[in-house]
């Protein structure tokens, strides 16, 4: 396991201090959402495209963590899906997803929660260490977390990716983006992977999807797209469980593509996913 550098942690603050206050913040919106839900959600705004919704409850939810983070760790930035940018002087950024997996939270699918991390250095996945994160389940209460170095748990006991025989019988998760030209080449990389695996599943929350890989529900998983928020308490979580979490020829995973399983069949999943070109444009990061 690797343990954040000296230089990453500002002088007093623990890992764990950091990752139990990321589990105090998630459960809280967590339980906001859930008791706010309305019988019939409404969309409040759409984002990227038509069918990328924002929801009264996705900002309430951020407005919530942002409130407690300055109360807390006031000298933190923060970098939320639904809010501006704050800026802060502690070297430390809280990178917020006040509901990942939006679309299944309006119509009423389980799969969805609040997402949050603590990174230092700037907020990207290519130069950020995640020192801590927490994924709450809200619509069944899982719960997992993981500091650097202090590996992940799900509601409280340790977790550990799985050991797939093979990529033939490895059950893979991905997602599929909002904008309808990346969704048809998603598709044309989906016929190319499906065949090679046992199965794929697109269960709606990037965030919960890095989870399950974590603790072995799920053997694989890929998806190119991801923004920081959708990404960064899963990579912590699904790397303390053991996950190599990677981009594309040598690549860190971020936006054009992550990669996530245990090593292995994480390179030969990465190396069908080079062969169609799945990152698109030879790699090139086109958001
Ligand atoms: C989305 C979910 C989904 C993934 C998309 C994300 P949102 O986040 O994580 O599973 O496929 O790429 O944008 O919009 O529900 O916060």
């Amino acid at each position: 396991m690797i343990s954040p550098a000296p230089h990453e942690l500002p002088d007093g603050v623990t890992v764990t201090e950091l990752r139990d206050l990321a589990v105090r913040l998630a459960t809280a919106a967590g339980t906001l959402v859930r008791e706010g839900r309305p019988e019939r959600v409404e969309v409040a705004a759409t984002k990227s495209s038509e069918v990328d919704p924002v929801t009264v409850m996705d900002r309430a939810s951020e407005d919530l963590l942002r409130e407690m983070i300055a109360a807390e760790r006031p000298d933190d930035a923060i970098l939320g899906e639904e809010g501006d940018d704050v800026p802060g002087t502690s070297g430390l950024t809280w990178v917020l997803d006040p509901i990942d997996g939006t679309v299944n939270y309006l119509y009423g699918v389980a799969s969805w929660a609040v997402s949050v991390a603590v990174v230092a250095g700037p907020p990207e996945p290519a130069s950020w260490t995640v020192l801590a994160g927490c994924v709450h389940s809200v619509a069944d209460g899982r719960t997992w977390s993981a500091g650097l170095g202090e590996g992940a748990t799900r509601d409280g006991a340790p977790v550990h990716v799985g050991a797939p025989a093979s990529l033939s019988t490895s059950l893979v998760g991905t997602g599929f983006g909002y904008d309808a030209g990346r969704r048809r080449e998603q598709a044309a990389v989906l016929a190319r992977v499906l065949p090679e695996i046992r199965d794929i599943r697109r269960l709606g929350s990037a965030a919960i999807d890095l989870c399950l890989l974590a603790d072995g529900s799920l053997d694989l998983y890929y998806e190119r797209g991801l923004n920081p928020w959708d990404m960064a308490a899963g990579v912590v979580v699904a790397t303390e469980a053991g996950s190599v979490v990677t981009g594309l020829r040598g690549r860190p995973a971020g936006n054009a593509m992550t990669v996530a399983g245990p090593a292995g069949l994480v390179e030969e999943l990465a190396r069908i996913l080079e062969e169609v070109d799945a990152d698109g444009a030879g790699g090139v990061d086109r958001g």
